[in-house]
């Protein structure tokens, strides 16, 4: 690993990965890529979303071409049919009452749950928690899901770029980032296992908020910023409006899907639309164009790997975040390989 962490290291199989989004998970069987291996998913009768390698145990097939009758699976080559267990249970072309072979079973990862709209999977018993995000849980937030963006990027270096707070003028200026100051405030990081939370507080111009007309307040503002990362690529940044009042909340949970390539699903929770599926739609679009200028810059990396070891690169105090980030999945990457 001396270049760094690549989207497939072996040891990024010993954590959650989002696979797809839950609303795709249906009686149709579909296919999606993490860490380089294929896997089919469906809706069996229970409401369960069921996921299996995408490989057929006769003939190899894929089995994301089958059909899913009642809680089954079926495969389309020749027919052969899974429990939801993925145990075979049919063989057509033996006829009823057969004895079938003990070794066809279908192979699943270690770990499948559902979480915040996403399918989240361990392929081997992951070390690290499922992300979990707090405004979820709150009914006064409204959530809205970006479409699921796809890039040449390495995921390391993405969560990298989420979590860090000094690219904004620079990589933003077609969105938020013209009127950011330059300077990073000073902000402590608190580590807790594999995961990390940071917060300041800082002065913006509220350019958005109509109590600035009125003169009810004043352009420059305060807001409370505050990430929260879990290994090995799920982060969390809340931006509260100390003085207009409301909370944003968006989370990113990137997926390593093969070894130039990171799936990203973002999601934004609300408490200042009032319910507006119009106002939620502009922040979409917002929070897109946003994602893709960062995207622009991170998808022309020559190298894809996060280096872990913190003397390859240059790091200011204005990068706690992203050393922080490095500690724990050099840690994390530590820990899987001793296992
Ligand atoms: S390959 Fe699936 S039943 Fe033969
Ligand atoms: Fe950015």
């Amino acid at each position: 690993m001396t270049d760094g962490l690549r989207n497939l290291d072996p040891s990024l199989r010993r954590a959650w990965h989002p696979l797809c989004r839950s609303s795709e998970v249906t009686e149709a069987p579909r296919a999606f890529t993490l860490l380089g291996e294929r896997y089919v998913t469906y809706r069996s009768g229970d409401g369960d979303a069921r996921v299996f390698l995408d490989r057929c145990p006769h003939r190899f097939a894929p089995l994301s071409l089958g059909t899913c009758e009642g809680d089954t699976l079926r495969c389309a080559y020749h027919g052969w049919v899974f429990d939801p267990d993925g145990v075979c249970v049919e063989i057509p072309a033996l006829g009823e009452n057969a004895t079938l072979p003990a070794r066809a079973k279908l192979k699943r990862p270690a770990a499948v749950t559902e979480s915040h709209g996403m399918v989240f999977v361990a392929p081997d018993p992951p070390l690290t928690p499922v992300p979990s995000v707090e405004a979820a849980y709150d009914p006064a937030f409204q959530k809205g899901d970006l479409p699921v963006l796809e890039s040449r990027a390495n995921a390391g270096l993405l969560a990298d770029n989420f979590l860090d707070m000094a690219h904004f003028p620079f990589v933003h200026v077609g969105t938020f980032g013209a009127g950011e100051a330059r300077e990073v405030p000073n902000y402590t990081v608190i580590r807790e296992g594999y995961t990390f939370t940071a917060a300041y507080e800082h002065d913006f111009a509220n350019r958005e908020d109509p109590g600035v007309a009125e003169g009810i307040r004043p352009l420059v503002q305060r807001r409370l910023l505050t990430y929260r990362y879990t290994a090995p690529f799920h982060l969390e940044l809340a931006i509260e409006f100390l003085d207009s009042g409301g909370t944003n909340v968006i989370g990113f949970f990137l997926t390593p899907v093969d070894d130039e390539t990171v799936r990203i699903y973002s999601s934004l929770w609300r408490d200042d639309l009032g319910g507006s599926e119009q106002r939620m739609r502009d922040a979409i679009d917002f929070e897109v164009a946003v994602v893709n200028e960062d995207l622009e810059l991170q998808s022309q990396f020559e190298v894809l790997a996060l280096p872990l070891d913190i003397t390859a690169e240059i790091h200011t105090r204005a990068d706690k975040t992203t050393v922080e980030l490095r500690r724990i999945l050099r840690d994390f990457v530590g820990d899987a390989r001793s296992l």
